[in-house]
């Protein structure tokens, strides 16, 4: 892609991930349509919503453009492809609980360019271009330097895998020396890698809406990331290990994420 077209994707992106955000923000005052759409699984009336306030926005800048969204899936096909979670922590937002945001990811050839995460209920905007940093609210953030000892892992959960799974993912965890935490939005913990408010994010599967704004957060911010988007991982998701750099080798030792012969089946025994 023509560093001009993409300047105009990420000028897009700025304002429709405010504005989404926004949109989002009054909706989570007066939420409506909370449904179950699996176990643990929610979705309300603001997804839909929101979502389609994003799609309508970027297609009538980028109309050849394809997006897949959390809620209505593909549209279109082609290299330039928008991932979008119009609420990612939906449970938190069904429960009242301010901590969710709006991700929007573009990804072209298959690679991360750029990536937005709005928090509207905190006033943050993260935003990064592959190459140029990431930033929150306009000011360059960058990981931890936290060595594992002290580091704090978010742990994502879904019951998309059996409990023994997480358990076992606990234990290896706290055994490195960390302490861990689950706060309910990918997007957001993983931002907050970026940002050293965690210092390392690891979930065994999870969608590739989730991540796919703020694995570029990570990186952009000096962090590491497993290749979360290699094999079929933008259709039915993949594991996810990003942390500071320091930390890489005791994470993937005690996760298993990122090893070379890495694989589920074997992670979930
Ligand atoms: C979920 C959240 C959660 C993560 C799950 C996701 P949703 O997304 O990001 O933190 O652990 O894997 O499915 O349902 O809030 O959009």
């Amino acid at each position: 892609m023509k560093e001009g077209e993409l300047d105009a994707r990420e000028e897009a992106l700025a304002a429709v991930a405010r504005e989404a955000g926004e949109r989002a923000r009054r909706l989570f005052s007066n939420p409506s349509g909370v449904k179950l759409k699996g176990l643990q699984d929610f979705i309300t009336a603001a997804d839909g919503e929101v979502e389609r306030l994003i799609i309508e926005r970027l297609k009538a800048r980028f109309p050849r453009d394809a997006f897949l969204g959390e809620e209505g899936g593909v549209q279109g096909s082609g290299d330039a492809l928008w991932i979008i979670d119009p609420i990612d922590g939906t449970a938190n937002f069904a429960y009242g609980i301010p901590h969710f945001c709006v991700s929007i990811g573009f990804l072209s050839g298959g690679e991360p360019l750029l990536g937005a995460v709005a928090a509207p209920m905190y006033d943050e905007l993260y935003v990064a271009r592959h190459g140029r940093g990431a930033f929150r609210n306009g000011r360059p953030i960058r990981v931890a330097s936290v060595e594992i000892g002290q580091a704090l892992i978010e742990l994502g959960w879904s019951s998309r895998l059996p409990a023994k799974a997480y358990t076992a993912l606990l234990e290896r965890v706290l055994a490195t020396g960390a302490t861990f935490r689950r706060a309910g939005s990918g997007a957001l913990g993983l931002a907050y890698v970026a940002d050293g408010r965690n210092h390392g994010y690891c979930e065994l599967h999870i969608n590739s809406w989730d991540v796919a704004a703020a694995l570029l957060l990570v990186r952009e911010a000096g962090g590491w990331t497993n290749d979360f988007f290699a094999g079929d991982a933008i259709a039915h998701g993949n594991a996810v290990l990003a942390c500071a750099p320091q930390l890489k080798e005791a994470l993937v030792a005690a996760t298993g994420v990122g090893q070379a012969n890495d694989k589920l089946e074997r992670r979930i025994s």
